[in-house]
Order: C-alpha cells, then structure tokens, then sequence
C-alpha cells in the first residue's frame, strides 16, 4: 500500500544561491511535525508503507531545469514538486491562502482581502494538483492532502478517484460560522465541498470540528451524526486529532553532541540569567506584539527582577512577500529597541533578537536553556513549537506559559494559560513562572509530558492513516445496497422480457431535485419526455404515486396516459378515468391543526403551511437548519398531544412535517394497482419515509429503489434523482412503442 502526501508546503524548500540550487529544511508545523511522522526510524508503522510527498518546491525554475530538480528531489527527499509559475503562485498563496484564508480562519477579518482573480488561482491550483496526483495515483495508494491551500482538492480528486481513501486534515483553526460566512457566498459552499471529497477530515480542536460541522449544516444543508454524514454516494468521517510532536526526539536531544555543544556556548553568554524563550514563525497570529507589551508591563512592575531577566526572541521569517508579516516586523523591530533602551544598560540587554530560522541543535539548545518559555499566540491551530520546549526538557523543571488561544491549549492545562491579549496577565505569568518552586513545576511538567509522550507525532500519524483505511470498508458497507451496473442490467433484461409491467413513481427528490419552494419543483422536459416514451409502451403501466395534491399533477402531467396517486394515497386518478377518494378520509380536524402549525411558522421565519384537501404540510426547507430541527422537534411533541384522540397520522419528510388520515398511505394507493393484473414485472422508485409504506407491501418478486443513502425496505438505493432519470432513459431504449 502507498501514502501519497498532498501539501502546498514539502518538508525542503528549494532555492538559488547564485548558480547554485540549495534546498533547505522548511518551517511551520505542517512540515516538521508531518516529516518526523514518515520517518521510518522514528516511525516504524511507516516503514511498511511506500510515501511520497507531493508539494510546491518554493519557487519556479525554467522548463528544462524541471526534470533533473524533479529526479534529485524525488530520490533524495521522497518528494515531487509541483512547479508553478510564480504569477499563479502570487495570486494562489500569497493573494488567496495568506491574504485571504489564513486571515480569516485565524479570527482577523479586517486583514483579510477578497479578490477574484485571487480566487480563480486558487481554483487553478488546486486543478493542477489534481492532474499531478492523476498522473501518480495507483490503485491501491491511499491520499493524504494537508491545510488551506488544498481545500478544493479533495473533491476534484474524487471524481476522478471514487474508490480512493481519501484524507484530509486542516493544521489551521476551523472558524465559527459567524467568521466564516464572510467568504463570498460561492467560494465558502465550494470550500465545504470541496473538502467533504475526502473520506476523512481531521482537525486539531474538537472546538474546529463543530465550527465545520455548524458551517456545513448551515451553508449546505447537511446533517451530520456523531460526525458522520452522506454526501451523495459516500460517507464522510469529522474528527479530532489533536497534532504530537517527536517526543523522544526533544527529550534526549541532550545526548547528541552538537546539541551539547551548542547549550555549553549559550551557558557562557546568558550565564545566570533566567531565560524566557519566545520563538515563532514572524506571523501576527502569532501575538508578538502583545507579548513584549506583557514582558514591558514586567519589568515595569518588577524592578527586583532587571538586570537578571532575558527574553530570547527568535522571528523566523515568514511570507515576506505579505505586506502585513512586513508592517509587523517593523513594528516589532521598533518595539524591541523601545524596551531595551528605556531598561537596559551596558551589562544588561532585556532582549535578545534573531530574525532567522534554527537548525535543530541550535533549537534542542534554546529549549533546553530557557527556564521559561512564552508562547502566546492570538489565535493558532495546534503550535507544536510549546510542545517541543515541554518535551526538551528532561529534568522536568521549566515553565510553559501558553495562550488559551492556541489548539494545543486544549492538551496542556497544567501550563499557565493566559489570554495573549492583555499584558496585565501576561507579565503576571512570567513573575508566577519565574517565581514558581521546581516541584511545582516538576508536578505539572510530569503531567504534561506523560500526556505529550503518549500520543506523540506517531500516534497522531497512525490514528488517522488507521482510520482512513478503515474508511473504505465503510465505504462498501454504504454501497452494499447500490444499484451496480449489473443490478441495472439484470434489471433491464427482466423488464425487456415482462408481458405486464407496473412502475410506481414517486415524484419529489425521485424524479426531480427537492427545492426550496414545492412550487417551482417543475418537471424538467427530459423527464418529461422519459415518461411519455415509457408510457408509449403497451405493456407498462406507469402510477405517479405522490404526496402532491391534485391540482400540481393536473397542471405537469395531464397530457400524459399515466396513472396518477396524490396526496400520499387520499385520490386515485387512473389512466383516462376520475379523481376518487381511496377511503372515507375527512378533513374536519385540519381546522384544529392549522392553528398550531400557523405558530410555528410564525417562529420560524421561512417555515410554511401547504394545505392539501385531506392532509397538511408543514415545509421548513428555506429555513434557519438549526432553529428549524429545534422547532421541528417541538412541533412533533405538541402534535403528539393534541392528534392523541383524532385519527391522524404524524410523519416526518425530508424537511418537512405531514399531517393526514390514519389508515390511507402510498402502500393502501399500490394494493388498488396491484391487485388489477398479474404483473411480471414491478418497480418502485421514491426517496423518503412514505415511500416505505410502498415498499413494504410489495410482492417478493418486485424490484424497488431508495434514493439517497438511508437504511429502507427497499432492495437497492441510488444516490439521487438524476441516477433515476438515467435508468427510466435506458429502460425506454428497451421499451416497445405502441
Ligand atoms: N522551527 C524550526 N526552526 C526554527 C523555528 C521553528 O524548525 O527556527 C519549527 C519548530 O520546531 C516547530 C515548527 O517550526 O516544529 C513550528 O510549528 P508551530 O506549530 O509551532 O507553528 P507554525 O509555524 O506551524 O504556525
Ligand atoms: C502553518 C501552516 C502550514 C505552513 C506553515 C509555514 O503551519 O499551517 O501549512 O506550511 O505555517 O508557512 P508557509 O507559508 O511558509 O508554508
């Protein structure tokens, strides 16, 4: 089996020093984290699975300096680069991911920047991932695909793929839906689409897994249980995997002389300060700013601490190319020489600053010598950065100061948790910290390590490539029931040879899609024309069984030599006869209903009554999905009160409530048909629980179809109406004109 790794980010980034390509270890969580989880030696669930890391290089190079690049990152990395040119790239991941997405999704709206043509690269891109991965994909392999920058592609990949695992996971914050909604109205049903291709979606946060699963009910409409949902034909799973770190790695860094000798240099220079380490990639999520108001506010406050306090700040640099990361380093550049002036002195520098990225050793160090570390972001997905400084330190001592902000404070509540926004709280923890006795911080350090140890980067890594390949047996359970390609033709073959055939039409979300307004539900010409062709056929029988009243099948079907069912079996209009009651119904107790069903809807803005002669419906398909299933479910337990002595029936639709005569249902409307001639061959379409009624009386022999997804008394299901158009299509080539 093969993993195929999707990122915008690889683990190397490539670049020109003069004639020279280098290639450099790359920065952020995305990429350290996931490059320790496919070390075989460090990971040795991985060593049984072929990886490759598909992913932009970092630049662009000309066309005939691809190939070689390509071979040299393939076999030295197990990495294959997307190259892209760098105007697409402007758009893509400086326009749209930094300016548009990485704003928003950490909860800086104003930052955040809208445009088109940044839209239409991120579109592009995505595409062009999918034609890669189209081109390396095995049967067999499994894919993978990592954060914002790839949100569309799941999608894109599994119309290409359908058999295909799948995953994905965003290292980002999920934002509410307050938040979210800002996207354009077209980009954020796409973006949530795009990502429901995936048969997996993890996140960090269970917090980030409600906000995606509030958006997707609210923007698409879809439900979710216990995480899971039907989109189409397959099954999606939400879940929370909150990212580790290499643990072992950090914890005995001690051991490798490098490191050794890179924490014998920092002693001499810091000597016996006591250290407070800040270390980031340069990103205004990251709180920078707030932070070294807090360490001023400090100092202020703590006279008897200067000369004795050092804060290292390290900035790695980060997508200059921005122009708020580049206003925010000047900003911290001024701040840094305010604060070291106004307190410093010749022998005492209160901060320490370095504005590039650490090899590891140099890291391993800084971990090791800093008796506190601040970390205190404004808002961060997961930040692996405190949790390597908890893991490094091996005697257990040392303070974490973390942001209540970031996704790993969900993990690490024995750390001083801060809002990043006030200084008073910030400088506040660094006094508790500093003053904090060693087995206190022993105590809490011994918690959170064991925690860190035991699900560490490779639990993370395991748990969700597990999941995923448990995805596809899921999978085949949900389209066990699938009418297949050779279901149809057998199907087929039996309708072809039959003398007497009867089809049972039900007519929303069967025939055509449901909508909003039942009004504007029209019946499309090819549909049309699919009937009138079957109906052409001497041999068949066609009933258009359905909850609509009798007025809507008079005004779309009149012309047609079909039978008609309507309001869910009240009237029975056969082929070329009159409208007939199918039983005494009455209708006297409408009067009690439709004042209670007029005050739900006057609490549900887009909630309606349709009234129909013998039964009531409520809709609620334009309305709020979340207030509506609260009223929905109030609904029900109020009708259960007052129907307790009337002999109605309650039944629950696909957004809607409907209220009829007990007794008389599509299943009562069938028998009438059924029991006319003996028919050779029967089929019954329809998508909800009405159409249960139908499905359940009829004969062993007769063949039946519910659309969408659910568990049914019918014998196969299909996806959605536009699979039933098809096959009527398919089954009028074989029919018999008159
Ligand atoms: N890192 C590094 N060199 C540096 C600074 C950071 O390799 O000079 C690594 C650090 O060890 C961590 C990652 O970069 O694994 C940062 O991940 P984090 O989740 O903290 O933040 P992100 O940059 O992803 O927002
Ligand atoms: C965060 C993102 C990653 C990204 C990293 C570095 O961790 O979640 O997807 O790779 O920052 O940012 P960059 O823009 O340099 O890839």
């Amino acid at each position: 089996m093969r993993l195929l790794i999707v990122s915008n980010r690889l683990p190397v980034t490539l670049s020109r020093k003069g004639e020279e390509f280098v290639f450099e270890k790359s920065v952020g969580g995305l990429a350290t984290g996931l490059s320790s989880a496919l070390d075989p030696q460090h990971n040795p669930n991985i060593s049984n699975l072929e990886t490759l890391w598909i992913g932009w290089p970092g630049m662009d190079v000309e066309d005939p300096l691809k190939p070689a690049l390509t071979d040299q990152m393939q076999s030295q990395f197990n990495a294959y680069p997307v190259f892209l040119p760098e105007e697409t790239m402007e758009n893509f991941y400086h326009g749209f991911c930094n300016s548009a997405i990485w704003p928003l999704f950490h909860y800086f709206p104003s930052y955040a920047a809208f445009k088109e043509k940044h839209w239409e690269d991120y579109q592009r891109v995505n595409q062009k991932f999918c034609e890669i991965l189209a081109q390396k994909i095995k049967p067999g392999d499994m894919v993978w695909i990592h954060d914002y920058h790839l949100m569309l592609l799941p999608k894109l990949l599994r119309e290409k793929f359908p058999d295909t695992p799948i995953g994905f996971f965003l290292h980002i914050p999920f934002p509410s839906f307050e938040i979210f909604r800002l996207l354009p109205k077209a980009w954020r049903s796409a973006i949530l689409e795009g990502l429901l291709g995936a048969d997996l979606i993890g996140f960090h946060a269970h917090d980030y897994v409600q906000y995606f699963l509030r958006c997707v009910l609210r923007i698409l409409g879809l439900e979710h249980n216990m995480g899971k949902l039907v989109v189409e034909d397959h099954l999606v799973h939400v879940d929370i995997f909150p990212m580790g770190i290499h643990f072992s790695r950090f914890n005995e860094a001690l051991k490798d002389p490098e490191v050794q000798r890179e924490t014998e240099t920092l002693k001499q220079t810091l000597q016996d300060k006591k250290i407070i380490l800040s270390l980031d990639r340069l990103d205004y999520t990251k709180g920078i700013l707030n932070r070294l108001q807090g360490f001023e506010n400090f100092l202020e406050k703590n006279p008897q601490w200067h000369n004795q306090v050092t804060l290292i700040l390290v900035l790695v640099p980060s997508r200059i190319g921005v122009e708020h990361y580049q206003l925010m380093k000047k900003q911290i550049d001024e701040y840094i020489s305010l604060i070291n002036g106004k307190f410093g002195n010749i022998q005492w520098t209160p901060i320490l600053y370095q504005y590039r990225s650490l090899p590891f050793p140099a890291l391993a160090a800084l971990y090791h010598q800093s008796h506190i570390a601040l970390i205190t972001p404004l808002r961060d997905g997961m930040n692996l950065v405190a949790k390597e400084y908890l893991a490094s330190r091996a005697d257990k001592s040392g303070v974490l100061i973390l942001s209540e902000m970031a996704g790993a404070a969900h993990e690490l509540g024995e750390a001083l948790l801060i809002n990043p926004t006030t200084s008073k709280e910030i400088a506040e923890a660094i006094q508790m910290a500093i003053e904090m006795p060693i087995s206190e911080q022993i105590r809490r350090n011994e918690i959170l390590q064991r925690r860190l140890q035991q699900y560490d980067i490779v639990r993370w890594a395991s748990e969700f490539i597990e999941k995923l390949k448990g995805m596809e047996e899921k999978q085949r359970g949900i389209r066990a029931k699938m009418l297949t390609a050779k279901d149809e033709k057998s199907l087929t073959a039996k309708f072809v040879k039959a003398d007497r055939k009867l089809l049972f039409l039900d007519y929303d979300g069967t025939l055509i899609p449901l909508r909003d307004d039942p009004e504007r539900a029209e019946p499309t010409s090819e549909l049309l024309h699919a009937l009138e062709e079957l109906s052409k056929d001497p041999k068949t029988e066609i009933v258009l069984i359905s909850g609509r009243n009798r007025k809507f099948l008079e005004k779309w079907f009149q012309s047609l030599p079909i039978h008609w069912v309507a309001e869910h079996g009240i009237w029975i209009k056969e082929k070329g006869g009159d409208w007939m009651l199918t039983q005494s119904a009455r209708n006297d107790w409408k009067s009690k209903i439709l004042p209670i069903l007029q005050v739900f809807s006057d609490r549900l803005p887009g909630a309606f009554i349709e009234e129909k002669e013998y039964a009531i419906a409520w809709h609620f398909r334009k309305a709020d999905p979340e207030l509506a299933s609260l009223r929905c479910k109030e609904l029900l337990d109020d009708l259960i009160l007052f129907t307790a002595n009337i002999d109605i029936q309650v039944l629950q639709g696909n957004k809607v409530v409907e209220i009829r005569n007990a007794g008389i249902s599509k299943g009562t409307a069938a028998m009438r048909f059924l029991s006319k001639d003996a028919y050779d061959f029967i089929l019954a379409i329809g998508d909800d629980n009405t159409d249960e009624d139908l499905f359940q009386i009829l004969p062993k022999s007769a063949d039946s179809i519910r659309i969408g997804l659910t568990s049914t008394h019918a014998q196969f299901n299909l996806p959605s109406h536009k699979q039933v158009l098809s096959l009527l299509q398919r089954l009028t080539e074989r029919s018999q004109p008159r």
